[in-house]
């Protein structure tokens, strides 16, 4: 036989963004027709999990670390173990709570527990509310590799509640705020217009100012991903600023956070594609706005050692380095890094 099968994606993912999204889990879940209700959380949100699991009247509660090192296949191997201890089924509704490195863990054993199983994705960072929990990628870091071992599988419901970002840290808080500058700065001019006109508010983390943000997130990430589930051109324009990004991320070995990363990296994405200088400059101008910086730091201006790892990321395919940059506000291209680009990026 030699046939081909087309597939046609079918789920649907409800996305609700509300100050108070807590209080809707319930009639959330309860329309997902659940057997029992497991919720993950991340061990750092054990107060928010219990309130959650006592309205949802949980049958089991499991905390999860959230450190980098939980997004493994050996912590998915015992997150199943402890799903099937808890006795769940294929009727079974996962709820994960947690920012993008819970979100990922329990979304990944969601979409192969059984062969999947229903999950209700709570994102606890304003990078997983704008980017993580968003798109349906899961996955675990393998081979010291980020992310190497994943599905692509959508969430039932994404819920996100503003005021649990109120725990957290200033710079992670701003860490999110990173993605949709990001995205506006390829995608969508009118979104970063707003963006700059709320940036003040943004940084006194307003919950109105952040609920907007995190909307436009939505907006601009869905839009992408409903075009385009499986990655491809278009897809790559969530990817700007990650291709010098992940190199100064990885060349800094821990000691510079991923959205400081992503934003020096589109900086420089800017200047090695000679996007305009007024265009480049007004994107700098927003993200130090956020607080996020701009110049990669001397210590890391390494363009050979930079271009090794951009040329080895796992984006880069038949030797073509491919990065999305704005070639004006709000409107991206797909070109190609050269070793001269990156030279001219860090001159
Ligand atoms: N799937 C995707 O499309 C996608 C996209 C971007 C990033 N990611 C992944 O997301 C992960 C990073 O996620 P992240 O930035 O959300 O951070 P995180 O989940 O690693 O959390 C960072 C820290 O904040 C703590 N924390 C989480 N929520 C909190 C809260 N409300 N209050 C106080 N502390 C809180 C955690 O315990 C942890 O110590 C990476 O593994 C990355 O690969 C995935």
């Amino acid at each position: 036989m030699d046939q081909t099968f087309s597939f046609t994606h079918t789920s649907e993912s409800r996305v609700l963004i509300q100050r108070g999204a807590e209080q809707r889990l319930p009639e959330i879940v309860s329309a997902l027709r659940p057997h029992n209700v497991v919720v993950v959380h991340d061990q750092q949100l054990a107060a928010v999990a219990n309130r959650v699991a006592a309205a949802l009247s949980a049958d089991t509660t499991l905390a999860v670390s959230g450190e980098d090192s939980t997004k493994s296949l050996q912590a998915a191997g015992e997150l199943a173990e402890r799903l099937h201890r808890a006795a769940a089924t294929r009727a079974t509704v996962i709820v994960a709570l947690g920012g993008g490195t819970v979100t990922d863990l329990v979304g990944f054993v969601a979409s192969v527990y059984l062969r999947g199983v229903a999950f209700v994705s709570c994102p606890t960072t304003t990078l997983a509310m704008c980017d993580a929990a968003l798109g349906g990628k899961n996955g675990v870091d393998h081979c010291g590799l980020k992310n190497r071992i994943g599905t692509i599988n959508q969430p039932d419901a994404v819920v996100m509640d503003t005021s649990w970002l109120e725990t957290l840290p200033d710079d992670l808080y701003r860490e999110g705020l990173v993605e949709v500058v990001k995205k506006a700065a390829v995608l969508d001019a009118d979104h970063f217009v707003a963006l700059e006109e709320i940036a003040s508010a943004l940084v006194a983390r307003d919950h109105d100012a952040t609920a907007r943000v995190v909307s436009m997130a939505v907006e601009m990430k869905m839009a992408v991903v409903l075009n385009d589930e499986r990655e491809s051109d278009r897809r790559r324009a969530l990817n700007a600023g990650h291709t010098i990004g992940h190199a100064v991320e990885s060349l800094a070995k821990g000691t510079v956070r991923h959205g400081a990363a992503i934003a020096m990296g589109l900086i420089a994405e800017c200047r090695a594609a000679d996007v305009s200088v007024e265009t480049t400059a007004r994107i700098g101008d927003m993200l130090r706005a956020i607080g996020a910086p701009t110049e990669i730091p001397a210590r890391l201006r390494q363009p050979k050692e930079l271009w090794d790892r951009a040329r080895h990321d796992k984006k880069a395919a038949r030797g073509e380095v491919p990065m999305f940059v704005p070639r004006t506000l709000g409107d991206g291209e797909l070109v190609t890094l050269t070793e001269a680009g990156m030279r001219k990026a860090l001159s």
